[in-house]
C-alpha cells in the first residue's frame, strides 16, 4: 500500500475511503504547521494531499525524498513551489472545474453585499437601530444596468460573467489574451477597466506578476464609486493602499473574501463599514468541497497507480 498523507482532515467517509486504499497519515493541527511539521508529516509519504495552507517549498521535497505527487484540494496552487516539483519529477495537481460555479455564485453574493450594503444593514437592525422607515436609510448603489469588469477570464471569471446578463449589465474583461470563456464579455486594456467599470472582480490567479496588481495607481483609477470584489488570493491586492484610499472616501464599497497573511487580517479593514469580509469560503457548498476533496484524492491515487493525473499543472 502507498503512503499517503492528508495534511487536513476532509469529510470522515472520505478519510476511510482513502485509509482502505493506503497507509493513511493524517494532519489534525488545526493551526498551521511549522516547515518542520510539514516535514514530519511528510517525510515516508509518496502522495500528498494538501490544502492551500500548506507552503511546499524546495525544503520540503528535499526532506521527503519519496514524494510522486502533491495534491493540492484548491484550484489555486501558488502555496506549492511548482518549478522545485517540476525539477525532482514530482507530480502537482489541483481541483478546477468541480468548484467554478459555487465560487461564481459567491462572487455575486460579495458583490451584491457590497452594493446593497447588506452587512452594514443587518448589523444596524441587530444592533437595535432601527426606529422607523425613511427614503435615505442605507442607500446603495444599483447593479442593474452597471458595467462589470472583470481581471482574470478563466472558467470562474466566465462562470460570473454569465450571471450578469440577468441584471442586464455591460460586461468588460482584461486577461493576459482573448478568452474562450469570455462568453459576450469584451476583452479591453487595464487602463479601461479600472475607468470603466462600477464593478471590479479579481478573479486572478497568484504569482510574481500579479502581486499588488490592484495597488494605489490602480485604484486611483477606479471610479469613485466603484466596488472592488476580490475572491483570487489576498495578495493580488495592496491591502494598505486600498485601506488608505477607502479611508479618504474613495470606492463605493469592498467585497473580500481573501487577504494577504490570512488568517490575518490588516486591522485597519476593520474600522470600514462599507468593506465586506469573509474568511476564503468562495468554495465553500457542502457538495463543491466535497467535490474538491474526493477530486484531490483521485488525482493523488491515480499518480501512485502509474496513471495520467486527471488535473496536471506541471
Ligand atoms: C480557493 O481559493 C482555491 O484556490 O480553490
Amino acid at each position: 500500500m502507498n503512503n499517503i498523507t492528508l495534511t487536513r482532515p476532509i469529510f470522515p467517509d472520505q478519510i476511510s475511503q482513502l485509509q482502505s486504499q493506503s497507509a493513511l497519515t493524517l494532519g489534525e493541527k488545526v493551526a498551521a504547521y511549522t516547515e518542520a511539521e510539514i516535514i514530519d508529516l511528510l517525510k515516508n509519504a509518496s502522495g500528498a494531499i494538501t490544502t492551500l495552507r500548506e507552503p511546499i517549498t524546495a525544503a520540503v521535497l528535499d526532506a521527503c525524498p519519496h514524494l510522486k505527487v502533491i495534491s493540492n484540494i484548491a484550484v489555486g496552487y501558488n502555496n506549492i513551489d511548482v518549478a522545485a516539483c517540476t525539477a525532482r519529477g514530482i507530480v502537482v495537481t489541483n481541483t478546477p472545474d468541480v468548484l467554478t460555479e459555487t465560487t461564481a455564485d459567491f462572487a455575486w453574493a460579495l458583490l451584491m453585499a457590497a452594493a446593497r450594503r447588506l452587512p452594514e444593514a443587518e448589523r444596524y437592525l441587530r444592533d437595535g437601530h432601527w426606529q422607523h422607515w425613511s427614503l435615505n436609510q442605507l442607500v446603495g448603489k444599483d447593479v442593474h444596468g452597471a458595467t462589470l469588469g472583470i481581471i482574470g477570464m478563466g472558467r470562474i471569471g466566465g462562470a460570473i460573467a454569465s450571471r450578469a446578463v440577468g441584471f442586464g449589465m455591460k460586461v468588460i474583461y482584461h486577461n493576459r489574451r482573448p478568452s474562450t470563456d469570455a462568453g459576450a464579455a469584451q476583452l479591453c486594456s487595464m487602463d479601461d477597466l479600472l475607468t470603466q467599470s462600477d464593478f471590479v472582480v479579481l478573479v486572478v490567479p497568484y504569482n510574481a506578476d500579479t502581486h499588488h496588481l490592484i495597488n494605489a495607481q490602480h485604484i486611483a483609477q477606479m471610479k469613485p464609486d466603484a466596488v472592488l470584489v476580490n475572491i483570487a488570493r489576498g495578495g493580488v491586492v495592496d491591502d494598505a493602499a486600498l485601506i488608505a484610499a477607502m479611508k479618504q472616501g474613495h470606492l463605493h464599497s469592498a467585497g473580500l473574501d481573501v487577504f494577504e497573511g490570512e488568517p490575518a487580517l490588516n486591522p485597519g479593514y476593520l474600522s470600514l463599514p462599507n468593506v465586506v469580509l469573509t474568511p476564503h469560503i468562495a468554495s465553500s457548498s457542502e457538495t463543491t468541497r466535497r467535490a474538491m476533496a474526493q477530486l484531490a484524492m483521485n488525482n493523488c491515487l491515480a499518480v501512485l497507480a502509474g496513471k495520467p493525473a486527471l488535473n496536471r499543472v506541471n
